[in-house]
């Protein structure tokens, strides 16, 4: 069975919601670590009129995630996600976008500061057999950002079933550092998604109401779209890309051997010096760069361990009793013979723009809500949807907030739900100030688009709003949950 938003909306309504605590068992939990991880392709673009020229297809077929049984995906020049897009601070870009599918689609540029028009969420809908060019400016910092479909109510199923790739960009900063920067050799991508599977092999999605309430997870741990993956290091010194990709599951990474993981990067810059942390709690849509450094036939394998709240509530039951309590193998890292690598880390990596508080123009407060449970409207005073912002679900012909060109502003971000949510704005690269009046994590003080807000706690974000304005195309900033994003938890501002 399969919930729409609106059944959802008229349960939510009428009935006191179950699946609250649907017990999510690993079936993968084996961990042997047979098939060799698969590393997207890497794409620099042709040489076209005023830059460089991206051509992507998005396409159905078919995927082998287990043994007998094939899997229904849809991917971007290819069966299953799609290729890396690298390129560098300063170029011009054109992604030649063509819809190959029967249904409508979009790709959204998570983490780029770009026109409004460009952006390629719900507004910028290709149609099956059209083609969408955005073409814009590289004008961030080296980073490791992605993109994925971002379909109005149809997010979380077309990423689900394959829609998402990493976009690379580098910089002169960036390339000076001499970081391991050989993509697929000792620069590796690790995309995290979890996956649940019907017996004849499709993906199951949405069977419960839990899928939505609390954000559909996954038994089956999928890194590159590789199932119970390893990979071979060749180097001495390895350079992690993580992004969580999953839908809703937040991991919580950390080494087997209890070593430290040493943190480089967040989602949208490297950070200004190396952080060592024995774990890095990692939501959806948020990125982390992790360097990893081996010994001649040493195997390491990078863990997923139980969540430890950050902040105390009514959350901690709810979260206890789903996902994130339990401890996971994602990959294996295995040694042979090493090439020697550069092994020492600058002790400062760049500098990070920051903005001053006291200089900011206003600070915006943005609630977090959901009406359900059955626990009646919890957050928002007159909530008109199952989820929502402000007490307020989506509404694609409603801009929620006006921001003047060049604004610096402070949002609070407030969680009364009993969920932990991570919240994204577009168009912008934020600092995270402070999260329920304590300091960030250390990893945490790059720039970042995506942050974690636990329950009962609030976050405070600090940012401008430079270069693009436009009063007639909104950017989205919403949950990254992607079934609270398409159940109705998000908002969209323009610059003006
Ligand atoms: Cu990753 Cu609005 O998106
Ligand atoms: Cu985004
Ligand atoms: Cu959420």
């Amino acid at each position: 069975m399969v919930f729409s938003r609106r059944e959802l909306l008229l349960g939510a309504a009428t009935t006191a919601v179950s699946g609250l605590s649907l017990p999510s068992r690993l079936a993968f939990a084996a961990g042997r670590f047979a098939n060799t991880l698969k590393i997207p392709t890497l794409i620099e673009g042709k040489p076209g009129e005023g830059g460089k020229l991206f051509e992507l297809g998005v396409q159905a077929g078919m995927s082998k995630f287990l043994p007998d049984v094939s899997t229904p995906t849809i991917g971007i020049n290819g069966a299953y996600l799609g290729p890396a897009i690298k390129c560098s601070a300063g170029d011009r870009v054109s992604i030649r976008t063509r819809n190959n599918l029967t249904e409508p689609t979009t790709l959204h540029w998570h983490g780029l500061h770009i026109p409004a028009r460009y952006d390629g969420g719900p507004h910028q809908v290709v149609e099956p057999g059209a083609v969408w060019e955005p073409s814009f400016e590289i004008k961030q910092k080296a980073s490791l950002c992605w993109y994925h479909s971002h379909l109005m109510e149809g997010t979380g199923e077309q990423v689900l079933r394959g829609l998402a790739g990493l976009f690379l960009i580098d910089d002169d900063e960036s390339r000076s550092l001499n970081l391991p920067s050989e993509y697929g050799v000792d620069d590796i991508p690790l995309i995290l998604q979890d996956r649940r599977f019907n017996r004849e092999g499709s993906f199951e999605y949405l069977s419960t109401m839990g899928d939505i309430e609390m954000g559909y997870e996954g038994d089956v741990i999928v890194v590159n779209g590789t199932v119970d993956p390893h990979v071979m290091l060749r180097r001495q010194r390895t350079r992690l890309r993580v992004l969580n990709g999953s839908n809703s599951r937040i991991y919580m990474l950390g080494r087997d051997d209890g070593a430290d993981l040493v943190i480089i990067g967040s989602d949208g810059s490297l950070l200004e010096r190396p952080v060592r942390q024995r774990r890095v709690r990692l939501g959806p849509g948020e990125r982390i760069e992790l360097l990893i450094d081996m010994q001649p036939d040493q195997t390491v394998t990078l863990m997923s361990y139980p969540v430890i709240a950050g902040a105390m509530g009514s959350g901690m039951m709810m979260r206890g009793m789903r996902g994130n309590s339990e401890t996971f193998p994602i990959i294996e890292l295995r040694a042979g013979q090493l090439e020697t690598s550069d092994l020492s880390i600058p002790e400062r990596l760049i500098a990070v723009p920051n903005w001053n508080p006291a200089k900011a123009e206003r600070t915006r407060i943005i609630t977090l809500d959901m009406a359900m449970m059955g626990m009646g409207r919890m957050g928002g005073p007159e909530m008109d949807g199952p989820m929502g912002i402000n007490g307020r679900s989506i509404d694609i012909n409603r801009i929620d907030l006006r921001i003047p060109l060049g604004d610096v502003e402070i949002w609070e971000i407030r969680n009364t739900t009993p969920l932990t949510h991570p919240f994204h704005i577009h168009d912008v690269q934020f600092r995270v100030l402070d999260r329920a009046g304590a300091l960030p994590q250390p990893y945490e003080h790059g720039l970042k688009d995506t942050v974690l807000v636990d329950p009962g706690s609030a976050v405070r974000i600090i940012t401008e709003f430079s270069d693009f304005a436009d009063p007639d195309h909104p950017y989205m900033y919403h949950c990254h949950i992607l079934e609270h994003e398409d159940a109705g938890m998000m908002g969209q501002f323009v610059v003006v």
